[in-house]
């Protein structure tokens, strides 16, 4: 077995890096001894993360406090992105919401919020990415999907449409890098205990405990995929196995599953 390739040796920059798979993240790569940039909206949930990673691992951390589903938010992120000082090497995508309403109850700048966040942000900062990525020849972006964007949605209909968005988009740009140095991947986690779904109103009561995974482990696997150039990563035999279901039932069976749900 070929032992994994070595971190890069810029920073890494988290978007939604204070909660949920975000800090599992950031915790990760501290660990690694990566200098980081944490980005969420609220500056004191960022500098108690950053005060924390470097008392644990010694490495630098800047925070950037910035809304993602505005476009100053994005262009803030952007631009640190294309900083030559202090390169990033790593881009985890990972900050995003869920809007667990029927498509049409909810107000539709809600649903729009939700997208410039989910979508957009992805979209943005990926575009700086590669710009700057690949005109170094080296760098690593993890865009944070979901399984969600396999199956039809009724409640999340916009959310699993979105997810669909990033998978593909992420698929797509790997064969463009390919040689490039700069290599990509969809992380596409199951439903993951973190602040997601109690963010979302989102009463989860029915959802069986099989189905639920723990964060610290999706971004372990995550994180070991893209590292071994896995494009689509689906942590967790029970999900791998669900989405090969799905691939091979006839699209009107999965959806007449997914509605008795
Ligand atoms: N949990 C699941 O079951 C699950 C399953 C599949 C995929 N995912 C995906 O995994 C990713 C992370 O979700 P999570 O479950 O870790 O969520 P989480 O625990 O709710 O954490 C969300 C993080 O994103 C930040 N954030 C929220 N809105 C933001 C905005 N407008 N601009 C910048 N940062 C923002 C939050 O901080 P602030 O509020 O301070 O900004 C927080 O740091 C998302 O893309 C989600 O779609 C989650």
């Amino acid at each position: 077995m070929t032992a994994p390739p070595p971190p890069f040796p810029g920073y890494a920059l988290v978007t939604g890096a204070t909660a949920g798979l975000g800090a599992s993240f950031t915790r990760r790569l501290a660990a690694e001894g990566r200098d980081l940039v944490l980005v969420a909206r609220t500056t004191a949930r960022l500098e108690s993360m950053a005060a924390e990673v470097r008392d644990r691992f010694a490495v630098q951390v800047e925070v950037l406090p910035a809304d993602l589903s505005t476009p100053d938010g994005c262009a803030a992120v952007a631009a640190r992105i294309r900083q030559s000082e202090r390169p990033i090497d790593t881009l985890i995508n990972n900050a995003g919401i869920g809007l667990y309403r029927r498509f049409g109850a909810a107000p539709l700048a809600d649903e729009q919020r939700m997208l410039d966040l989910n979508v957009g942000s992805v979209l943005t900062l990926t575009h700086a990415a590669v710009d700057a990525m690949t005109a170094r020849g080296r760098g690593e972006i993890i865009n944070v999907s979901s399984v969600a964007g396999f199956v039809p949605r009724g409640p999340s209909t916009t959310y699993a449409a979105g997810k669909a968005w990033v998978t593909a988009f992420s698929e797509g740009l790997s064969l463009l890098l390919a040689g490039s140095g700069v290599r990509i991947t969809a992380l596409c986690p199951g439903f993951t205990r973190t602040e997601f779904h109690a963010r979302a109103k989102a009463d989860m009561s029915g959802t069986p405990a099989w189905m639920w995974l723990d964060a610290d482990r999706v971004v372990a696997e995550g994180l070991a995929d893209a590292r071994a150039g896995v494009v689509v990563s689906v942590p967790t035999k029970r999900y791998k196995a669900l989405l090969v279901l799905v691939k091979v039932l006839p699209r009107s069976v999965v959806r007449w599953v997914v509605s008795r749900r």
